[in-house]
């Protein structure tokens, strides 16, 4: 599959790497056609890598995955351009933190809604899919590091759109049980209200190399 990974940060290039180590041809996209940490990461993932801008890597894709911070990341997908959007699927991976007021950093969107649903709103015909915005990226891309049975989760309004980021989650080697099916985009609101406990847990855990397990009773 051809994907973009818009952003160039830790998230976009664990990612991005990732994709390309499956075996999908992968363009990251940034502002600008000369980003130097896009070039870098292409240059060294091999010949199914690629970078542009956003609307070059959206263009180009199948599949877009969104990698940039969460109260950017409308700005992101407009410069990317609707037209590149339209009909295919956007796996969100943003979290809406505001550092400007200082740390703890507080959720720039939240309640009655989310980045998510903001940018299934922008790009209606986008089909977003929220997913792996709960976990460190290390653990995105490679949940086995944690010992044991840990959950993801995963929403969207298009059952198709979900079962491909589904496959995505598979080819990073999370056991399709482990993966929470919420719902609708509205469940996004509280996967990414669930980051201020997300914080506090890394604090208290002196690290972010962990996640959460859901556990049910029996029968
Ligand atoms: N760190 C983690 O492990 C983790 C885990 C879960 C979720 N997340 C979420 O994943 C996302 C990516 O995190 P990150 O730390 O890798 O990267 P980041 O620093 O949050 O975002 C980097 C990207 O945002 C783009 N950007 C910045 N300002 C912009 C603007 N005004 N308009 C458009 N694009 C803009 C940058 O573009 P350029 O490339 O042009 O500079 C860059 O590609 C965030 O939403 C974060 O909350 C992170």
């Amino acid at each position: 599959v051809r994907i973009a990974v818009l952003g160039t940060g830790e998230v976009g290039r664990a990612v991005a790497g990732a994709l390309v180590g499956r075996g999908h041809e992968v363009r990251m996209g940034s502002r600008t056609g000369a980003n130097e940490a896009a070039a870098a990461w292409a240059a060294d993932a091999g010949e199914r890598a690629g970078h542009g801008t956003f609307a070059d890597a959206a263009g180009w894709a199948e599949l877009v995955v969104n990698c940039t911070g969460g109260g950017v990341a409308l700005a992101a997908l407009r410069a990317a351009g609707a037209e590149n959007l339209a009909g295919k699927v956007v796996v969100d991976v943003s979290n809406p933190l505001d550092f400007s007021h200082g740390r703890p950093p507080i959720l720039s969107v939240c309640n009655t809604t989310s980045v998510a649903e903001q940018l299934q709103e922008a790009f209606p015909q986008a089909r977003v899919v929220k997913t792996l915005n709960t976990v460190n990226n290390r653990i995105m891309v490679d949940p086995a590091r944690l010992p044991g049975r840990h959950t993801l989760f995963v929403c969207g309004n298009d059952p198709e759109a979900k079962a491909a980021a589904r496959g995505l989650l598979e080819g990073f080697g999370w056991p399709p049980e482990d993966v929470l099916d919420l719902g609708d985009l509205t469940a996004a609101r509280g996967m990414e209200m669930y980051i201020p406990l997300w914080l506090r847990l890394m604090g208290a855990l002196g690290g972010a190399d962990f996640n959460i397990a859901v556990v049910r009773a029996e029968g």
